[in-house]
């Protein structure tokens, strides 16, 4: 039996607690959201019909797919987020994602293993001495934004300004103030306006040269592209990748035998990142996706011109899929979760966020035999800047020993 649920069950910030989510999957893997009046909206969250919803083509994720009232408000100048892969269907999609997958392919991310190591290192070698530290700001943030930003071959002193922006440009435009969405877009354009033209004069060998290329040989078909792609980069290879370190630590610090289990056996790091990503991803829920035609997904008829809301997090705690949901267990096998996304859309990053995961808890484990969290773990609190972000808003730790 669906339900129709309240608006909020989408849009509140830490929204869709996983109680709640399983109760209502129990009853039927997709219900209606409650949206005002103009907008039909459905909550997808079963594993199954997440997975098979994200794989398909009637489900569409550009702009253009909208209903009139949102589509105009989403081709306001201030949307440069949506002129991307991650915004298009196929053939657009297949040709925006080409030029960004060839640059991360395992074999290409793999040669980055000595480099994330020395960051890693260094931030922890930052540490203060003793006491207490937020292990977002001084660890989960710096790490994955210096990773990306040295890869596009962008001034990594900038890294307060990519984060600001990353922060404005990846919030809802349907709530955020438009004046301060635009302000942030002008600032961004300026910037890597004058960053694109100096790389034009001369081009490397990194990343953002290569999508300068893709601008000058047409893959690109205007600036718009080329810059809301860089955007995309920047924010979903930093905000992800941070959110995983945070809730990762957190969990393996309230759940101290796995912590145990995974100090005595730093062999199992890759599957207990797997772990960390089923339990608690990165996004509680994947990106809009707008029926494109009238289709039924399980026992529900859903309208063309729906919002259709896949959730990741009802997927990855799905008792049909693993047993014993609720156990948060390092050595889960098999594990196929859908926190990296599945299909056309699968996340280009997967393998450089999995390798920054791996590097991160082991080293953390290595040379902090001693870390604690500094507060009890019912006032780590969840971030509340976006309801499609899972992630902590600060992970005060106690250091302890720090070996070499
Ligand atoms: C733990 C880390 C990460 C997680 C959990 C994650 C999660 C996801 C998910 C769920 C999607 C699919 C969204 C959807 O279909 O609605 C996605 C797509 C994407 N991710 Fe990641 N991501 C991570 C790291 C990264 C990194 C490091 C990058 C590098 C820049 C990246 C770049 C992208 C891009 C470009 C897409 C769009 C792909 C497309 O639409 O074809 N991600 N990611």
């Amino acid at each position: 039996m669906t339900d129709t649920l309240p608006a909020e069950f989408f849009t509140a910030p830490g929204a869709s607690p996983h109680e709640a989510t399983a109760e209502l999957r129990a009853k039927c893997p997709v219900h209606r959201i409650d949206y005002p009046p103009g907008a039909e909206a459905y909550a997808v969250l079963g594993h199954q019909a997440v997975a098979e919803a994200l794989g398909d083509p009637r489900l569409s994720k550009r702009v253009e797919s909208l209903p009139t009232r949102y589509r105009e408000k989403a081709h306001a100048d201030s949307l440069l987020m949506v002129r991307n892969l991650g915004f298009a269907d196929p053939p657009e999609h297949t040709r925006l994602r080409k030029p960004v997958s060839r640059a991360f392919v395992p074999g290409r991310i793999a040669g980055l293993r000595p480099r994330i190591q020395e960051i890693i290192d260094e931030l922890i070698d930052a540490f203060p001495e003793s006491g207490e530290v937020d292990l977002l700001d001084a660890f989960a943030l710096p790490l994955p934004l210096t990773v990306i930003s040295e890869y596009l071959g962008i001034p990594v002193c900038d890294r307060p300004l990519f984060q600001q922006w990353g922060y404005v440009l990846s919030q809802d435009p349907f709530q955020y103030p438009e004046s301060e969405l635009k302000a942030a877009t002008d600032e961004f354009l300026a910037y890597f306006g004058r960053l694109v033209a100096e790389r034009r004069a001369n081009l490397r060998d990194d990343l953002l040269s290569d999508l300068v290329r893709g601008r000058d040989s047409g893959v690109f078909v205007n600036d718009r592209e080329l810059y809301s792609t860089i955007l995309l980069l920047l924010i979903a290879g930093h905000k992800t990748v941070a959110n995983m370190l945070g809730n990762g630590t957190a969990l393996l610090l309230c759940h101290p035998e796995q912590l145990a289990k995974l100090r005595a056996t730093p062999e199992l790091v890759p599957s207990a990142v797997e772990e960390i990503l089923r339990y608690e991803g990165s996004a509680s829920w994947a990106s809009l996706r707008i029926a494109a035609q009238d289709l039924r997904l399980g026992e529900v008829e859903i309208p063309e011109g729906s919002f259709v809301h896949l959730s990741l997090a009802g997927a990855g705690h799905d008792p049909e899929v693993y047993e014993d949901p609720e156990r948060f267990d390092v050595t889960r096998y098999p594990n196929h979760h859908l926190a990296f996304g599945h299909g056309p859309h699968f996340c280009v990053g997967a393998p450089l966020g999995r390798l920054q995961g791996e590097l991160a808890f082991t080293t953390l484990l290595r040379r902090l035999p001693d870390l604690a969290l500094a507060v009890a773990p019912e006032e780590i609190a969840w971030l509340s800047d976006s309801s499609l972000s899972r992630g902590l808003e600060a992970l005060p730790v106690r250091v302890g020993r720090r070996l070499p």
